[in-house]
């Protein structure tokens, strides 16, 4: 079987590469083609890869190409993991959000509404050209963020498109871990939208773990989450929340934080990065290895400094997510093999108050006809507020992208429940435009805004 990696020259490709040769199963993916438009990191990419395949007589034979209609002719599976406009851009996102002081993350708020409006028409036109080339193929979709880039291209590739992100399987096996039990073995009742979701319960066999949870101090603060949000916030919900809630709970004290730190996350990831895509000499798979710990260590780090949440354990870091998720969605279908699994699909009715082809977040039944969202429980009052809120943010961002109008991109910024006033909307979309040249397709811009 074929895989396609649009975005092969990626940092988190050797993960999905790793996952792919642990897996001697019958079906397996046998032949990767790696798609970027920088051929300098595919080839760093390239060399990870390689030492990862050696001693492995059954390695996927991996090939590279910077022609996107060649890369998708064929494939059965496409994996869409692009960044547009590289890290730098994610500097900017963060950057000026937290200059107008709003939360400056890449897939939260102001930032993630400015990815999103740099991403979309790239990923439209990925999604008419896989659509064009390879009807056939099934394509999970990684590109954050991820559910409204998914959203964004079922318009083309309707249910073949499916998002993946690995915080909320994360989170269970997280819990799963404080709680003593199996995470193979536990029904996590997960719903909401990509980096908006909260667990609402833990079944094991027929009994809701949750509750006992919730009440134990001990075991609720052993795990990321539970410090980040402290017992007392969760026995007040009631649920779980995605780690990505602490941007809506404790808004001011990650802008607080974000803002003294020295540096976004996009800046220190640059410089991270660039470390390895520089790197000659000596193994490129140590040298990615060291620069994929680093990373993981200093994950969302200013919010666990502002919560006091002290530093990840073994078990936070405990990788398995992003890739693992990928392969078993992958394996499910291509074999035909029933799986359980949290995914970024059109809701249709799962979560109330949304339209079908809205895209949410929540567990789906997979099998080799793809996936299907799963009926959950209503979501409470509060948690259906924010996820309405934010959807609607989400498809002025695609409005914006699929007609090029700037009062929908005002709409997304001015609307979105971490933005708080029309004029910090237009200044954030007037900066935005200024620093991102990719933004250069919105219209209808009458006249000067200026709020002061
Ligand atoms: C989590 C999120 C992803 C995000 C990743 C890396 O896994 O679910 O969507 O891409 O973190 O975040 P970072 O800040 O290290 O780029
Ligand atoms: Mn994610």
């Amino acid at each position: 079987m074929r895989l396609t990696i649009l975005g092969g020259g990626g940092f988190r490709v050797p993960l999905v590469y790793q996952a792919l040769l642990d897996d001697h199963g019958k079906g397996r993916v046998t032949h990767v083609v790696l798609h970027d438009l920088d051929p300098a990191r595919i080839e760093a990419i390239r060399r990870v890869l390689a030492e990862q395949a050696m001693g492995v007589p059954d390695a996927p034979e991996v090939s590279v190409t910077t022609d996107l209609d060649e890369a998708v002719t064929g494939a059965q599976f496409v994996f869409s993991a692009v960044r547009v406009g590289g890290l730098e851009g994610r500097v900017v996102d963060e950057r000026v959000a937290l200059e107008e002081g709003v939360v400056g993350q890449e897939t939260v708020g102001a930032g993630g509404i400015a990815y999103g409006l740099r991403t979309l028409p790239v990923a439209l036109d990925l999604a008419r050209r896989i659509a064009a080339l390879a009807p056939e193929a099934w394509v999970i979709n990684f590109t954050n963020p991820a559910g409204l880039v998914t959203e964004a291209m079922s318009a083309y590739l309707g249910d073949r498109v499916i998002g993946i992100c690995d915080s909320p399987v994360g989170l269970g096996r997280r819990v799963a871990g404080a709680l003593g039990v199996d995470p193979a073995t536990v029904w996590l009742d997960y719903a909401g939208l990509n980096h908006l979701g909260w667990l609402r319960g833990v079944r094991v066999d027929g009994h809701d773990l949750l509750p006992g949870l919730l009440r134990d101090d001990g075991a609720l603060t052993s795990f990321e989450e539970g410090r980040l949000f402290g017992a007392e916030w969760l026995r007040t919900i009631g649920c779980i929340p995605n780690e990505y809630l602490h941007y809506y709970y404790f808004t001011r004290e990650a802008v607080a934080a974000a803002r003294a730190a020295s540096r976004t996350r996009g800046a220190l990831l640059i410089e991270q990065q660039s470390r390895f895509y520089s790197h000659t000499g000596g193994s490129a798979l140590s040298a990615w290895d060291s620069t994929r710990l680093e990373r993981e260590t200093t994950y969302m780090a200013e919010n666990r400094e502002a919560a006091g949440a002290g530093d990840r354990t073994s078990r936070d870091l405990e990788s398995g997510g992003y890739e693992q998720v990928a392969l078993a969605l992958m394996r499910a279908i291509a074999l035909d093999e029933r799986a359980t699994l949290i995914l970024n699909v059109r809701g249709r009715g799962a979560i109330d108050g949304l339209g079908p082809d809205a895209v949410v977040e929540v567990p789906c039944f997979v099998d080799a006809n793809g996936a299907r969202p799963l009926s959950v429980d209503p979501l409470p009052g509060h948690a259906l507020g924010l996820v309405a809120s934010v959807k609607a943010v989400e498809q002025a961002v695609i409005e914006a992208a699929e007609t090029g109008s700037r009062a929908a991109a005002l709409r997304a910024f001015a609307t979105h429940p971490l933005v708080d006033s029309v004029g910090v909307a237009r200044r954030l979309l007037e900066h935005y435009e200024r620093e991102l040249p990719q933004l250069g397709y919105l219209r209808g811009r009458s006249q000067k805004t200026d709020a002061r």
